[in-house]
C-alpha cells in the first residue's frame, strides 16, 4: 500500500557549534553540513528507508530543487510536488556539543501547496493507502477530510505544534503523534487527556523515557522505554521515529512492534549529525545493538 505524504521540503543547513547562539552574539561554527532537511522529507525519507511505498505531496521553489531529486534518488515518489515561484523552505540548524538544537525555518514554497496537487495525489490513493501530515505544509484540514472521506486511514505529526492545527484536523485523524510538552499544550488548549480526543491511537513520545501509546479501541495506556544513547544531535530523530512506525505499521507490524522498533531507529538517529540524508536502514535498525 502506499503512504501518501503531505509534507515540508527544506534545504538544512546544520551548524555544529559549541554553543546556541545568545542575543547579540557572534559565533563561528565548527562544520557547516548541507543536506535534505523538513519534517515532511524526513519523514518520507523514513518511511522508504524502513520498507515502505511512499508518495510525497509537497511545493518547492524554481529556484533549488535538487531536494526533488534527491527525494526521488532515495526512493520517494516525487511526482505530486508542484513547482512554486516562490523559494524552496530551508533550515538553519544550529547544534551545541550536547546534541542540542535550535532551528530557523523559512517555510518558503511549503506553505503554497496547491491544492491540485493534493487533489491528484488522492485521485490516485487506493484502500487501504495511509495519509499522513505534519504543520509545516499549508492544507492539512483540507487534506485530511478529503483523506478521510476517500477511506484513507490517517496520521498526524503536531509538529511544529499549533492547538490550533490539531483541533482543525482531529475529526478526521486516526492516528496523533506528540511529544509530552506538545502532549501538556494540547491539553491545557482543550481540556482533555490524549485519551479524551477521539482519536483511536495516540502516542506520546516522552524523549528519553520512551514512548506512550494510548490505544483507544481497548482504552488502555503501554509504555515502551527509550534506547538509551549519547546524544550528538537530535535534529529529526522525531521525524524518524514517526516514520518508522507508520511504516511499521503498514509493513504488517502490530503498534508495540512497530514502536519499538522506531524506539531504536531514532535512537540511532540521533547519534548522527543531519536529517534526512542520515535516517538508518531498516537493517541498520534491526542490528543496532546500543
Ligand atoms: O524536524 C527536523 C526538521 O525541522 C529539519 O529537517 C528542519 O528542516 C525543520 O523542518
Ligand atoms: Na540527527
Amino acid at each position: 500500500m502506499t503512504i501518501w505524504n503531505l509534507g515540508s521540503i527544506n534545504i538544512d543547513n546544520t551548524y555544529a557549534m559549541h554553543h546556541i547562539v545568545a542575543p547579540g552574539e557572534t559565533l563561528a561554527a565548527t562544520e557547516l553540513l548541507t543536506g535534505l532537511g523538513g519534517k515532511g522529507a524526513n519523514m518520507s525519507v523514513a518511511m522508504v528507508r524502513a520498507g515502505a511505498k511512499v508518495a510525497h505531496i509537497g511545493a518547492v521553489g524554481r529556484d533549488l530543487d535538487w531536494p526533488v531529486a534527491r527525494l526521488a534518488e532515495y526512493g520517494v515518489d516525487t511526482g505530486f510536488i508542484a513547482s512554486s515561484d516562490v523559494a524552496t523552505g530551508h533550515a538553519i540548524i544550529t547544534v551545541d556539543r550536547a546534541g542540542e538544537n535550535a532551528i530557523i525555518v523559512y517555510p518558503g514554497a511549503n506553505v503554497v501547496v496547491p491544492i491540485e496537487a493534493v487533489k491528484a495525489a488522492l485521485g490516485e490513493a487506493r484502500p487501504g493507502d495511509k495519509l499522513v501530515m505534519q504543520n509545516e505544509t499549508n492544507l492539512q484540514a483540507e487534506t485530511a477530510r478529503l483523506a478521510h472521506e476517500a477511506g484513507l486511514w490517517v496520521a498526524y505529526a503536531a509538529a511544529p505544534f499549533s492547538a490550533e492545527s490539531v483541533a482543525a484536523v482531529l475529526p478526521y485523524i486516526d492516528f496523533l503523534i506528540l511529544n509530552e510538552i506538545e502532549a501538556a499544550q494540547l491539553q491545557d488548549a482543550t481540556g482533555k487527556a490524549p485519551d479524551q480526543l477521539g482519536v483511536r491511537d495516540v502516542v506520546v513520545t516522552l524523549g528519553g523515557d520512551g514512548a506512550a501509546w494510548y490505544d483507544g479501541a481497548n482504552a488502555q495506556k503501554h509504555v515502551f522505554p527509550a534506547v538509551k544513547v549519547t546524544p550528538v544531535d537530535t535534529t529529526g530523530a522525531g521525524d524518524t521515529v514517526t516514520g518508522y512506525i507508520l511504516a511499521g505499521l503498514d509493513n504488517g507490524l502490530s503498534m508495540p512492534e512497530a514502536i519499538t522498533l522506531a524506539m531504536k531507529a531514532g535512537a540511532l538517529m540521533v547519534t548522527r549529525h543531519g536529517t534526512a540524508d542520515v535516517i538508518p536502514q531498516l537493517g541498520e535498525v534491526q542490528a543496532f545493538q546500543p
